[in-house]
């Protein structure tokens, strides 16, 4: 899936504490190439880690209001490499119109289903590879 990504692309993860938000960043960097360890931001706002590009890597949880959200500038920062946020939906009010929203839904037995939903038109245009990428 990370071998979709361009520039300035927006990734959502959607799912509750433990769903595995910061497992699937940490797979999703790797897949950009970047070999390092990937940890959870929730204390720091934004950490960032170079691969094939540059993967910022941000969680909503600890930010109390969406003006403390768009005072992050996120959009900015991530404009030259990709933007992950866990807790996405508490950003989606300020990062515009494109972006991939991965839904993560845990169950009473352990069992994960993702959802990927392909937002706006960069994101609807790869919608076909993004269902080859991710086998559904
Ligand atoms: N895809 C997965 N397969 C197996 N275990 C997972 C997976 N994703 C998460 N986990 C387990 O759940 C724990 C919490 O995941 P984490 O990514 O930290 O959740 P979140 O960031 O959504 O709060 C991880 O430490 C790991 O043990
Ligand atoms: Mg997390």
């Amino acid at each position: 899936m990370a071998r979709l990504i361009v520039p300035g692309d927006v990734v959502l993860l959607i799912g509750e504490l433990g769903a595995g938000k910061t497992v699937f960043a940490q797979g999703f960097a790797s897949g950009l190439g970047y070999e390092g360890q990937v940890t959870s931001p929730t204390f720091v706002l934004v950490q960032q880690y170079e691969g094939r590009l540059t993967m910022f890597h941000s969680d909503m949880y600890r930010l109390g209001s969406l003006s403390e959200v768009a005072d992050l500038g996120l959009v900015e920062i991530g404009v030259e490499g990709v933007l992950v946020i866990e807790w996405g939906d508490f950003a989606r009010p300020v990062v515009g119109s494109d972006f991939l929203e991965v839904v993560i839904d845990l169950d009473g037995e352990g069992r994960r289903m993702l959802a990927f939903t392909p937002v706006g038109e960069s994101w609807e245009r790869r919608a076909t590879l993004l269902a080859q990428a991710v086998g559904s």
